[in-house]
């Protein structure tokens, strides 16, 4: 199998070729949605989240990201593996930012990291990027800042924000990033992004007219049920299928239907 690269992911955005993201935190999970076919995988810190349970993404930490990151791999034949570096871990200094990136790519063995922000990261973005360390921007709503912004509404809808988040997206490019992630943002907005930038623009929740599509995995299947944002698809009813799979071996073992014969030693 050939393992996807920035190179094959640049490719994709030349021809037109659309690029299909998707989050994955355990070794399980990652080897289906690889062995599925997507392109890229984000260890997220959705983690915070969808898996430890947090009410934001702020709690995560570095040694947990790693945790997450390094199931991943484990996992993954094919897939390019993008680890978010956690709050707190990147925006101080940029040692720090490249200490972290490093501490990710040595302990995990991932291909990439992701960063939140604008010119604000420049310098560890750039930092960053001298080790080798390819870097993913995230610009839109950026969810380490939600205590900022105070909700989870649609970001720069205003034109001075708008503005802004263009002018991010190109410093971001010059800088050397590969690609950047557009959170919950106009979709005429997006589309001026992808088209102002060389590198690939992966949207949640910024419209078709960008290069490519993420959303969270357990959202999109459906095991996440009180988060229905408008950009949400689900594509399966998880929730559904694992109560009845959870409540038919509670009946069977009540009933003494379970074990039977064949399945006794
Ligand atoms: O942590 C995450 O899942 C993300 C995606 C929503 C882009 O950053
Ligand atoms: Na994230």
């Amino acid at each position: 199998i050939k393992r996807i690269t920035t190179h094959i992911l640049q490719e994709m955005k030349d021809r037109g070729e659309k690029i299909s993201m998707l989050t994955a935190y355990d070794y399980s999970m990652a080897k289906i949605v690889d062995a599925a076919g997507i392109d890229i995988i984000l260890v997220g810190d959705s983690a915070s989240n969808v898996m430890a349970g947090h009410e934001t993404t702020l709690p995560i930490t570095l040694d947990q990201m790693i945790y997450h990151a390094s199931s991943v791999v484990r996992a993954v034949k094919r897939s390019f593996i993008v680890v978010d570096i956690p709050f707190g871990n990147y925006q101080g200094n940029s040692s720090e930012a490249l200490r972290s990136a490093i501490r990710i790519m040595k302990e995990s063995g991932a291909h990439a990291v992701k960063v939140e922000g604008g010119s604000e990261i420049k310098e560890s973005v750039s930092r960053i990027l001298t080790a080798g360390v390819p870097v993913m921007g995230h610009l839109g709503l950026t969810p380490q800042s939600i205590y900022k912004f105070g909700t989870y509404t649609v970001r720069a809808k205003e034109e001075a924000e708008a503005q802004k988040l263009l002018e991010d997206a190109k410093m971001l490019e010059a800088c050397g990033c590969f690609a950047i992630v557009l959170e919950k943002i106009p979709a005429s907005l997006a589309k001026k992004v992808a088209e102002a930038v060389a590198i690939p623009v992966i949207g949640i929740g910024a419209g078709a007219d960008v290069d490519g599509q993420v959303l969270v995995m357990h959202d999109m299947l459906g095991i996440t049920q009180e988060f229905k944002p408008r950009f949400l698809r689900q594509y399966a009813d998880l929730q559904q299928i694992m109560t009845d799979a959870f409540k038919g071996f509670i009946k069977d073992v009540k009933s003494k239907d379970f074990p039977n014969e064949s399945e006794s030693y």
